[in-house]
């Protein structure tokens, strides 16, 4: 069972964050750091999937070996800065089914706008991750949730690179039964939302947009 809240503390997520969060910090790097720190996230996040066992033979001899048990995970990316962290867990997940939610924050109220939804069927009978980088406000966070819930998924666990208090909050009242797994939980949102000490907006970073 996972708490609500994980903070990856291992010193190879640590490292690759810090390096992620410098301003200098080029297109292509912040691309790169995010596969790689996306691959040991994915690591924690499915840390206790359910197993079972299947017959192999070995060049040596039959045995029962360990397999995961279940239908094949869900992974469903929130829009658009989703996408970076989805890439690094799909070459370690490669079976995952993928859905994506499309939500904009509107800048003046910061209230999540619903511009897109389409994910794998039978979400009730899979475990679902649902990945955004930045967990701030949590309002687009817990509007995605609701939708998955509305889908029919009731085994959901959230990733995040970064969270602020603020977002955890919200997202415990709305949804305590999903954990939140995260590289690390930051000081405090400021007057537009923005994480703080945080890496800035992560779309822009990711896809070097402005
Ligand atoms: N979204 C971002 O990309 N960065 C933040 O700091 C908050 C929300």
């Amino acid at each position: 069972m996972l708490d609500h809240l994980t903070v990856v503390t291992h010193p190879l997520v640590q490292h690759k964050l810090s390096l992620m969060r410098k301003k200098e910090t080029s297109t292509s790097s912040f691309r790169r750091l995010l596969r790689e720190i996306s691959l040991l996230l994915a690591y924690e996040v499915t840390c206790n999937l359910p197993m079972t066992t299947m017959q192999i033979e070995t060049p040596m001899e039959p045995m029962e070996a360990p397999v995961l048990e279940g239908k094949k995970l869900a992974l469903i990316s929130i829009l658009r800065a989703g996408n970076g962290l989805m890439d690094g867990i799909l070459e370690l997940i490669p079976a995952a089914r993928v859905g994506f939610v499309g939500l904009y924050r509107d800048p003046e109220t910061l209230q999540p706008v619903q511009y897109y939804c389409k994910v794998p069927d039978a979400l009730d009978s899979r475990m679902t991750i649902a990945v955004d980088p930045m967990l701030a406000t949590g309002n687009s966070s817990v509007a995605a949730i609701d939708l998955l819930k509305a889908q029919g998924a009731k085994n959901i666990r959230f990733l995040c690179l970064l969270a602020a208090p603020e977002g955890v909050a919200r997202m415990k009242e709305a949804h305590p039964d999903v954990p939140i797994i995260t590289a690390a939980l930051d000081s405090h949102l400021d007057t537009h939302g923005y994480i703080v000490p945080g890496l800035g907006d992560a779309g822009d970073r990711m896809f070097g947009t402005k």
